[in-house]
């Protein structure tokens, strides 16, 4: 297939970016959307121009670097899914693609469609990790039986791959999906209880410092969510800030 995209083109963090047309020529249905990203950049750079920078890594849905906004969607039209793993057929034959970077506050624009994602580094370093003893005593992990429910509620929490498209599908770029991902995986399990309290706060607290906004519960973050976290993290992460901040 034949396609024109439309292409969010930005030299630096500095300058003003701006939307540039290209077409692209023989798209095959099976590529993936950043294969034919690839064929685009591979045409640039033996006409001498420069690429489009984009973040990418693992392309099969795990790293979540592949932040981009396509036609007005996070990861595109397909649900489930990350970019890379968003295949060419779901689109047809002479359409225009419009792909942008992610718009957030917190998250300023590298270069093109690349965005500082540092932000979800720091609220991970606040408080996103359970402190073991590594001194030779070691429980072992499997020695602490959990229910079976919370197992699998914390599981899910973990499938969160930190990629920002729930920052990026909200109004108030609230980052409240991710961070309760996060707060949840660890405080639905034993090992996490132990500092569950200044988690939550710190991470809270790190997260509102960052620039992220607050949320007004529209969904939107969970419906473009590739790993489909449910909006149930955010009410258990507000119970357990809630619990934290009285027991302070
Ligand atoms: S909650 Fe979903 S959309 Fe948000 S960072 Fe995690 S995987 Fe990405
Ligand atoms: S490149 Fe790793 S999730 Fe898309």
């Amino acid at each position: 297939m034949n396609l024109t995209l439309k292409i969010w083109r930005q030299k630096n963090p500095n300058e003003k970016g701006k939307i540039v047309s290209y077409p692209v020529k023989d798209i095959d249905g099976d590529m993936s959307f950043l294969e034919m990203m690839d064929v685009l950049n591979v045409e640039l750079i033996e006409k001498g121009e420069n690429p489009v920078a984009f973040d990418h890594d693992c392309r099969e849905g795990i790293c979540g670097m592949c932040s981009m906004y396509i036609n007005g969607e996070a990861h595109g039209p397909d649900r489930g899914v990350t970019t890379c793993q968003l295949h060419m057929r779901k689109f047809k034959d002479g359409d225009t693609i419009y792909i942008e970077p992610w718009r957030a506050k917190a998250f300023p624009i590298i270069k093109d469609l690349m965005v500082d994602r540092s932000a979800f580094d720091r609220v991970m370093n606040a408080g996103g990790f359970v402190s073991v003893n590594t001194s030779g005593n070691t429980i072992d992990a499997n020695a602490t039986p959990i229910p079976k429910e919370d197992a699998d509620k914390a599981f899910e929490a973990a499938t969160c791959i930190g990629c920002g498209a729930c920052v990026a599908s909200c109004k108030n770029a609230s980052a409240m999906l991710f961070v309760s991902a996060k707060v949840s995986q660890l405080a639905l399990l034993p090992q996490g209880k132990v500092e569950a309290k200044e988690r939550v706060i710190k991470m809270v607290n790190t997260m509102d410092e960052e620039g992220f906004g607050n949320c007004t519960n529209t969904g939107a973050c969970e419906v473009e969510c590739p790993k489909g976290i449910s909006l149930e993290n955010i009410a258990r992460m507000n119970r357990e800030y809630l619990k934290a901040m009285i027991l302070k």
